[in-house]
């Protein structure tokens, strides 16, 4: 997957340097060309005639070269790489990152690059689990660039926890897959609907539920990293697109909700629908608000047109459609129908049981099962990573 591919490696002052002399001769083997650019304190964990032999390119670590006074192009650099892997990232060089400080090359050649950015934090346990460090990833994830988490274990500061650099083979196992993820989505165009609908009753009132929109949001911003297109269809939200290949169109109810998704629906290779889409809204609407009077109001509701079963019924074999089942119990059997019913190729179960799922939280808990029967658990993630999962799945049927 990586012959010819162009891999800028960033190395900032840690201990786990050292590994970066076996991660550049695996991108060698694996067929990728390698550029290395060091911070001045990298210099003192490994050598660059290490790196200059092993990548077969002439190691960068100053603006200009002090023999040949030579000017290193970041700006070169950043556009010539098709992934820049900063590893091992300091929390110096992870805190620069974040606030866009460009004191040395590194840093410099991160502010200009245009492809995608990956960083290996190595660091102490405590520095890894410090606010400051923590708020950083927080916000260079925001950027777009894509972190690959420490592994716990024994530190060099002979203490036990998480900040150790994943290893070279994880390393490059990452990019690999992230490689396949280009190329099985290149050109595609995604269809993702989201947040709750409001069914109104009068110019006041309306019917809901308490979806915020945070899972679809999740799942669009994590395709639009991979670079493709995404129409998000969102129903009532706060929600903010990040990414400028996302296309948000606002809803209110399910009706025009079902008309601009299976508008656009032919046009799109992928549709995941994770709206909270309402059931039932009310029969008529009335024009002016309806007055206080006697002791209870009737209000009469009709079935809703149900998107993902009319999505199920266009489907050519070359789309792939995923829906969601919010189930409260009987859930895997329940969810197993709405598979079936609605012609999906796999289905994300949420189960209102599980604490820390559904609406409102910043994490989710899911399942997914597969109209082949397979059947995969996760943990209780962030939303964020649970988008990271589901995308995953999708590439997974795209690539086999
Ligand atoms: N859905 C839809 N249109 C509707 C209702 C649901 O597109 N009118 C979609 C949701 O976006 C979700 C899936 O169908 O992807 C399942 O939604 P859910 O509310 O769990 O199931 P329902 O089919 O509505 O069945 P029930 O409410 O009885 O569980």
């Amino acid at each position: 997957m990586l012959e010819g591919k162009k891999i800028l490696i960033g190395i900032s002052g840690s201990i786990a340097a050292y590994k970066m002399a076996a991660m550049t001769r695996l991108f060698v083997k694996a067929g990728a060309e390698v550029k290395v650019i060091m911070t001045p304190s990298a210099h003192d964990f490994i050598t660059p005639v290490t790196l200059s032999t092993l990548s077969k390119n002439k190691v960068h670590t100053n603006f200009v070269s002090s023999e040949t006074g030579e000017w290193a192009n970041h700006v070169e650099l950043g556009l010539w790489a098709d992934y820049f892997l900063i590893a091992p990232a300091t929390a110096n060089t992870l805190a620069k990152m974040a606030y866009g400080m460009c004191d040395n090359l590194l840093l410099a050649t991160y502010l200009s690059a245009r492809c995608p950015v990956i960083v290996a934090p190595a660091m102490d346990l405590d520095m890894f689990a410090h606010p400051s460090t923590n708020a950083n990833l927080k916000t260079l994830s925001s950027y777009g660039v894509k972190i690959i988490e420490p592994n716990s274990g024994e530190l060099a500061s002979g203490l036990e926890g998480k900040g150790r650099m994943a290893e070279p083979e994880e390393l490059i196992e990452y990019i690999s897959n992230l490689t396949i993820a280009t190329s099985v989505l290149k050109g595609k165009k995604i269809l993702i609907t989201a947040g709750p609908t409001y069914e109104h009753i009068d110019p006041v009132r309306f019917v809901g539920n308490h979806s915020t929109g945070k899972m679809g949001f999740a799942i669009a911003e994590e395709f639009a990293l991979k670079g493709v297109k995404v129409i998000l269809i969102t129903g009532p939200s706060s929600q903010q697109v990040k990414q400028s290949n996302i296309t948000r169109i606002d809803v209110t109810s399910a009706d025009e909700m079902f008309d601009a998704t299976v508008t656009h629906f032919p046009k799109c290779h992928i549709a995941v629908m994770s709206a909270a889409v309402a059931d039932y809204a009310p029969e008529k609407v009335s024009i002016s608000k309806i007055k206080k009077s006697g002791d209870s109001l009737q209000l009469k509701l009709k079935k809703t047109r149900d998107i993902l079963k009319e999505l199920g019924k266009l489907k050519t074999k070359k789309q792939i459609l995923v829906g969601f089942a919010l189930e409260t119990d009987n859930e895997e059997a329940n969810a197993t129908k709405k598979l079936i019913e609605k012609n999906l190729d796999f289905i994300v179960l949420n189960s209102l049981k599980n604490k820390g799922a559904g609406f409102g939280f910043d994490t989710n808990m899911i399942q997914i099962l597969h109209k082949d029967g397979q059947k995969i658990n996760y943990g209780l993630k962030p939303k964020n990573e649970v988008a990271i999962d589901i995308v995953n799945q999708i590439i997974h049927l795209l690539h086999v």
